[in-house]
């Protein structure tokens, strides 16, 4: 598949996606969250793809945020829709199952501070910054920052970014919990690929039932929560890929996981 806006690019297991409109900072309009979703569901579907990192064109920006421009024209209903479709473009990739790393490279603004936060780990680059500019343009997060944003950095800090729309360094942002490691620019896609990989070392399964169960704990009742995680622990028992671990363990040799 062909994208306007994003080039995907396959390295064995690993899937290096770029959002490619470098003129505007790699802001997302209509069309880029339309692949975004596209690629996200293509990558899911796919056997021979373990995890994915998410980065943008060019040496500025990872993504500036929503398309301020296609913004403009939207009307309530619209408005609406437009926040309703990222958001669930954005939780295509919370709940993908294989590991997604951002490797933040500049501006993470509005949209784009809210897709790195979508991804499971967020890497950034020495020049990378952080923001919810939002209110200034009198609006609000509507990809899910005001949710993803709190429970990443606790409530206080949350409401400061997102009230005074100010810009965080990446440095603040690794002090923050907001990312896990900076590193410097030409360092970032190298070491998010090679941590992706470290991911899937391990079992297939084993990584689709922790996302799951660690998605579900930030959002339901603790009870519920801990039934779904020992239903999936169980569900882990059931697999060739259990016995092998367990078996590599017990005779001291690296497990050879097959994803069954
Ligand atoms: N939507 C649409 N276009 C955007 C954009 C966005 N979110 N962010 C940047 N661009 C465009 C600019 O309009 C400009 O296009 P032009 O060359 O056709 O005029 C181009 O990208 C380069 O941006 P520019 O503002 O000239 O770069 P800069 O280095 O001076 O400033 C930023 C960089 C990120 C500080 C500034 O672009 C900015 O504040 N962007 C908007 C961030 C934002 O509010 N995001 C949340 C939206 S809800």
């Amino acid at each position: 598949m062909t994208y306007e806006y994003l080039i995907v690019e396959r390295k064995d297991a690993v899937a290096i996606v770029t959002v490619n409109r470098p003129d505007k900072l790699n802001a997302l309009n209509g069309q880029t969250i339309g692949e975004l979703d596209a690629v996200f569901s293509d990558l899911a579907g796919d056997p021979a793809v373990g995890g994915a990192v998410l980065t943008g064109a060019g040496d500025k920006a990872f993504v500036a945020g929503a398309d301020v421009g296609a913004l403009k024209a939207e009307g309530p209903v619209g408005g609406r829709e437009l926040a309703a479709r990222g958001q669930g473009v954005f939780r295509r990739i919370e709940e993908l199952g294989k590991p997604v790393v951002a490797a933040v490279n500049g501006f993470a603004l509005g949209g784009g501070c809210e897709l790195a936060m979508a991804c499971h780990v967020r890497l950034a680059s020495e020049n990378a910054t952080f923001g919810a500019p939002e209110v200034k343009l009198g609006l609000m997060c509507g990809y899910g920052g005001t949710l993803r944003l709190p429970r990443l950095v606790g409530k206080g800090r949350a409401l400061e970014m997102l009230l005074t729309g100010e810009r965080v360094d990446a440095q603040e942002a690794f002090r923050i919990g907001l990312v896990n490691r900076v590193f410097p620019k030409d360092q970032l896609l190298p070491e998010a690929e090679a941590l992706v990989r470290r991911m899937l070392a391990n079992a297939p399964a084993s990584l689709r039932f922790t996302i799951e169960s660690v998605n579900a704990g930030l959002d339901l009742p603790s009870a519920q929560a801990q039934e779904r995680e020992a239903a999936l622990f169980g569900l882990l028992c059931s697999t060739e890929d259990m016995s092998e671990g367990t078996r590599a363990f017990l005779e001291k040799r690296p497990a050879r996981f097959r994803g069954r």
